[in-house]
């Protein structure tokens, strides 16, 4: 599913390399500014956008929508200056996903629960082979059986994705028994609240081993046969998924801003060496916004926590369970534009724009960050 609102107004095909930066796909009309304050804090879902208050969410600081957009500052020129020959601009036509990635053998990780298990399913309906990857075992069997009964093609490998041995072992695994690996789908990711300064040490370590190193996992063990392949002419599919935290930190989860920002950074990192290097590789990254998932309760507060952490977690929790996307609506709007070819798989703009350009606003502005209450 795409919408008029996520659909490139540029031609990215028109750039010279990382050195243009992006373009400015996916940005809604100017005029999505005003709906702004709807749109913040714990209301859009799991990754509220810059300084909602844990119980009162908020506004971020906005100004008037410029009418040009962002400045295609960002893309360092990679220091070998290579161009890309290729455009990315997403294929014309209405494209299915079936026609995509039916027959086609895809790797999941974290795909046991939430919006892993949504894309499985998806995946699955559309005739894709399954390697399944999660680090909750029984739960992975489980949930492999339940489409195994469907009549899908599907194999389960407990992988703790923070570990490069056991991602290196999933991919082995995944190679010997479907001689190939179409789609790779990074998307094991835990949560971390709490007041940055007081989430221990351990548990940043985690949040930043699992939600960056799990993918930098994926993509070293992954990419060299992926690359491959693409010496062959065979089309390979990359996806990340970030969140719309990735574009908008909030406060009281530090670790999940910097893990999700970190992620949107490495995939376009990744998208601009696969044009380098004239790869038919496509990288998609996604930015969910409030999914129906396990992420918060996985994520609980302790009874010590202070009560603003456990309000706040809470609160987004019952917003997922209340408002969420289910995974499976989650998981057909992302196949639908990862088929179009779409770098970026946004499926809840709403969420998102109203949001993304009152902060874009702001940075060009040099206006400092504001935590509004009660928007
Ligand atoms: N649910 C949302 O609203 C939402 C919004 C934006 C982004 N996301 C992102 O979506 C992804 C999936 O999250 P979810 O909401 O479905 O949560 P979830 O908790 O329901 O699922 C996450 C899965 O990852 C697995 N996992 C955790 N650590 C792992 C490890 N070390 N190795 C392998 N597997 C591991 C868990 O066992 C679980 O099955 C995450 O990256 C999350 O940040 C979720």
């Amino acid at each position: 599913m795409s919408t008029p609102a996520d659909t490139p107004v540029t031609d990215p095909s028109t750039a010279v390399g990382p050195a243009t930066g992006p373009s400015t796909a996916g940005r809604p009309a100017a005029g999505a500014a005003a709906s702004s304050g709807a749109a913040i804090g714990p209301t859009t879902g799991p990754c509220p956008a810059a300084g909602p208050a844990p119980a009162t969410g908020s506004a971020p600081a906005t100004g008037a929508a410029p009418a040009t957009g962002p400045a295609p500052a960002a893309g360092a020129a990679p220091a070998t200056g290579t161009a890309p020959a290729t455009g990315s601009a997403p294929a014309a036509g209405p494209v299915s996903a079936a026609g995509v990635f039916g027959g086609r053998v895809a790797v999941i990780t974290g795909a046991s629960s939430g919006i892993g298990a949504g894309l499985a399913r998806h995946a699955a309906a559309l005739g894709m082979k399954l390697v399944l990857a999660d680090i909750a075992a029984e739960r992975l069997a489980e949930f492999a059986g339940e489409l195994s009964a469907t009549g899908a093609e599907v194999m389960a490998v407990v992988t703790d994705v923070a570990d490069p041995a056991s991602v290196t072992a999933l991919a082995d695994t995944a190679y010997t028994r479907f001689g190939t690996v179409d789609l790779l789908v990074n998307n094991a990711g835990i949560m971390a609240m709490g007041y940055s300064w007081e989430i221990p040490a351990e548990r940043w370590d985690a949040m930043l081993r699992v939600n960056i190193g799990g993918y930098v996992n994926g993509i070293r063990a992954f990419v060299p046969r992926m690359l491959e392949r693409g010496e062959r002419g065979e089309k390979s599919w990359v996806v990340n998924v970030s969140s719309i935290g990735g574009l908008l930190p909030s406060p009281l989860m530090a670790p999940y801003s910097v893990t999700k920002f970190g992620v949107l950074a490495l995939t376009e990192s990744l998208h601009y060496e696969m044009r380098m290097k004239g790869a038919p590789v496509q990288v998609s990254v996604v930015t969910p916004g409030s999914v129906k998932s396990e992420i918060f309760r996985a994520a609980r507060p302790g009874e010590t926590a202070p009560p603003e952490i456990a309000a706040f977690n809470a609160q987004l929790q019952q917003l997922a369970d209340e408002h969420g996307l289910t995974p499976e609506e989650h998981a057909e709007r992302v196949f639908d534009m990862v088929a179009e070819g779409k770098y970026w798989a946004i499926p809840q703009p709403e969420q998102l724009f109203p949001a993304l350009q009152p902060r874009t606003d702001m940075i060009l502005g040099q206006v400092n960050p504001e935590l509004r209450l009660g928007g």
